[in-house]
């Protein structure tokens, strides 16, 4: 009989302070920077962000998600066999963020680890998630997506620190007769890894380079249309599905007229894209996670619908992972 896994619980984690596109104006404007409201939604769909405050990490985001999405299982923290955590801004260079996930949920000796693949690390994680547990060595998953991107923003830089914001989603995934995930399809291309990325480094107990985040936005923008469309087609075609089949699309939050295109390409009406931009910023590998939560909590997702997720980001890197829910 053939092996299969499914979601059987999602939860999430946004950081108390939240600030509002007027609300960073004011503290940028502080600072010498000029933004707006109006700027910010109309270029981006972006309306307000979460921000951690000092001394939270990724960790604490993502085991309250992963708390969120074993009660929504109804499965314990001992009977996890795996955790993989996906993240650009981890508590530190090593260890991972997930063996401190591992640690807060008061288990030990399963494996965990970190993926990192920037905004597209959800569908990387869940790709790996899936795989392992199709091959038959682990029954019962934790696969989150946790960033506190605040961290790595240069408040200097209006063209990138209105878009950005923490908090942290969380899958549990079991193994099922029936699928399930239906496909996956995962990529990058390292020629334009310089388009988004953080240049910093550590080195001989200084950090050499710039350790912010750095994004040549039009050429970000440009890929992001063009590989959306063909991972979504190629999952399709993986799984023998049509378009139309698609209930829910659940795109990587970035900005709200690269999801708009997508859904064109994809003939989805707007209606059927789970949007959380507006209230989330772009939570890099939290985002797919964090809205996929919010429509299930919400009651837009229903057992056995098909949902697509898609993440595009810094490598660079894009995927999609076709389910049914
Ligand atoms: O998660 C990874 C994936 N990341 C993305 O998908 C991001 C993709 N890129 C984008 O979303 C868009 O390119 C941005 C939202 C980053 C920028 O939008 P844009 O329409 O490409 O704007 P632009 O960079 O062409 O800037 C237009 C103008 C410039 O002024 P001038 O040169 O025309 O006078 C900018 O200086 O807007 C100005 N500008 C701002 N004005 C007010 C840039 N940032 C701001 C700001 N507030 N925050």
């Amino acid at each position: 009989m053939s092996r299969f896994c499914r979601i059987t619980g999602t939860g999430s984690c946004l950081p108390p302070r939240r600030l509002s596109n007027a609300d960073l104006a004011v503290e940028l404007a502080a600072q010498g920077i000029e933004t707006s409201d109006e700027w910010i939604v109309e270029r981006t769909g972006i309306r307000a962000r979460h921000f951690v405050d000092a001394g939270v990490g990724s960790s604490d985001l993502a085991a309250q998600a992963a708390r969120q999405a074993l009660a929504a299982a109804g499965r314990q923290a001992q009977e996890v066999d795996l955790i993989i955590v996906a993240t650009s801004t981890p508590d530190m260079v090593f260890p991972s963020t997930a063996t401190m996930v591992q640690h807060k949920l008061g288990i030990a000796g399963c494996p965990a680890f970190d993926v990192q693949a920037v905004c597209s690390g959800f569908v990387y994680a869940l790709t790996v998630a899936d795989a392992m547990i199709r091959a038959g060595s682990v029954q019962t998953a934790l696969v989150i997506g946790a960033e506190v991107f605040s961290r790595i923003l240069d408040f200097k830089d209006r063209t990138t620190c209105v878009l950005f914001g923490d908090g942290a989603g969380a899958v549990v995934l079991e193994a099922a007769d029936q699928p399930g995930i239906l496909a996956t399809d995962i990529h990058a291309d390292g020629k334009h890894r310089d388009i988004l990325c953080v240049p910093g480094h550590v080195s001989g107990g200084s950090v050499l380079g710039d350790p912010v985040l750095k994004m040549d936005g039009q050429a970000v923008f440009k890929l992001a249309v063009g590989v959306l469309e063909d991972t979504a087609r190629a999952s399709l075609a993986k799984a023998g599905l049509q378009d139309t089949d698609i209930d829910w699309l659940i795109p990587h939050q970035a900005n709200i007229r690269i999801m708009q295109s997508t859904a064109r390409k994809l003939k989805m009406p707007l209606d059927k894209v789970v949007v959380t931009v507006d209230q989330h910023g772009n939570t890099s590998a939290a985002s797919i996670p964090l809205a996929l939560d919010v429509a299930v909590r919400d009651g837009r997702i229903q057992p056995g619908q098909i949902l697509m997720l898609e993440g595009v980001g810094g490598g660079f890197t894009w995927g999609s992972v076709l389910l049914k829910y």
